[in-house]
């Protein structure tokens, strides 16, 4: 069973093909990162024209990749939410077609169930990847944190799962990159925050958590303005002083210790209910999926502090690409899921899980 998946919700274009739901043939990934760098986020109208140009021969060169002919191939997945509207558009217009030319059946992906398929790739051809030595047992709990996505997901089987909570205004990620860009960091923020973070006290701020009480829901709006605030207040200005001065203005050490004062409180805030969660619900195991799946500060902290390992998969698994997308494509082929007409396949931009 070979799945072609394609991916279009952001701004990567990318697919991938996995056959049996746990080898990688191929994983493509074309991205628009460095036109939207200078604007410290995804601009919509870029992603979705870079998404034309580069989504054909994304998909020619995954086959070519994977050493496979269109007849070889069994299905088609693609994303159909959540995501940008444009970007969506050209991946799932691209599948339909697709879909109806070569007369491959079609099967619509949430993108936020794909990042923990991802989870699933044990084995791969490809050189590069360092891969989980084996799947996922149910009852599952998922964390998904990405720079749209912060969600605490349990399954108790492929395609039954229960949405324990989710933030309740920015993704964990989002916020990471919106407190990059104060600190005049280079976008994507995560991994620029986990750099110059090393460098500072983690302690040094003590901005607060959003508890949300008993709930496994998140939210990163209040500490996202406590470190404005603080930020302000470190250079004896009042909150009128314009967020967009501050880079200028603030030292690297103390840019520093912000960085790693928000990480540690950001990644204790999803750590903390995904500790609740497993505490509750007693899952087999504990899966992460999305781009902040690589924070050396999550993995440190869930490995303090979680009562089993995670086995975590590469970090190009992590960030969106193809290869989750027909990882749970194949699953869906394979338990028999329904087929989606491809003359009808509408994008879902605010799906939700
Ligand atoms: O999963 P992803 O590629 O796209 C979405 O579905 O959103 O995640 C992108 C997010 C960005 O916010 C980026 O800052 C964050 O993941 N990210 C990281 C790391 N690599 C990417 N955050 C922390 N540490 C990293 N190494
Ligand atoms: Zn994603």
């Amino acid at each position: 069973m070979k799945i072609l998946g394609i991916e279009s919700s952001c701004d990567e274009t990318a697919a991938g093909i996995v056959e049996n739901g746990n080898h990688l043939l191929s994983n493509v990934v074309a991205t628009s990162m460095d036109l939207h760098a200078k604007y410290g986020g995804v601009v919509p109208e870029i992603a979705a024209r870079s998404h034309i140009e580069s989504i054909i021969p994304v998909i020619e060169q995954s086959l070519s990749d994977a050493n496979v002919v269109w007849r070889d191939i069994d299905g088609i997945a693609v994303t159909n939410g959540a995501g940008l509207g444009g970007s969506l558009l050209v991946g799932v217009l691209t599948a339909r077609t697709l879909s109806i030319v070569k007369q491959k059946p079609l099967y619509a992906i949430n993108h936020v169930e794909g990042h923990i398929y991802a989870n699933f790739i044990t084995s791969t051809t490809l050189s590069g990847y360092r891969l989980p030595s084996s799947q996922p047992e149910f009852p599952l709990l998922g964390l998904i944190v990405s720079g749209g996505h912060s969600q605490l997901v349990l399954w108790n089987n492929h395609f039954d799962y229960l949405l324990l909570g989710r933030t309740h205004d920015d993704a964990i990620g989002e916020a990471f990159d919106k407190i990059a860009k104060m600190l005049g960091l280079p976008y994507p923020g995560g991994p620029s925050i986990a750099e110059l973070a090393i460098h500072g006290d983690a302690y040094a701020y003590n901005f607060p958590k959003a508890n949300l009480g008993a709930t496994y829901d998140f939210s990163f709006s209040g500490p996202k303005t406590a470190v404005l605030r603080a930020a302000q207040l470190q250079l004896g200005m009042d909150y009128n002083f314009p967020s967009y001065k501050l880079a200028d203005k603030l030292t690297m050490d103390q840019k520093a210790s912000i960085a790693a004062s928000f990480q540690r409180i950001a990644v204790e805030t999803v750590v903390d209910k995904t500790i609740l969660a497993f505490n509750e619900f007693s899952p087999s195991s504990v899966v992460i999926g999305g781009g902040v799946a690589s924070s050396p500060e999550i993995r440190r902290q869930l490995a303090a502090r979680l009562a089993i390992p995670i086995n975590y998969t590469d970090h190009k698994l992590c960030t969106d690409n193809g290869a989750m997308i027909a990882a749970l494509g194949c699953f869906k082929a394979l338990l028999k899921q329904p087929v989606i007409d491809p003359y009808s396949l509408d994008i879902m931009p605010n799906l939700s899980m």
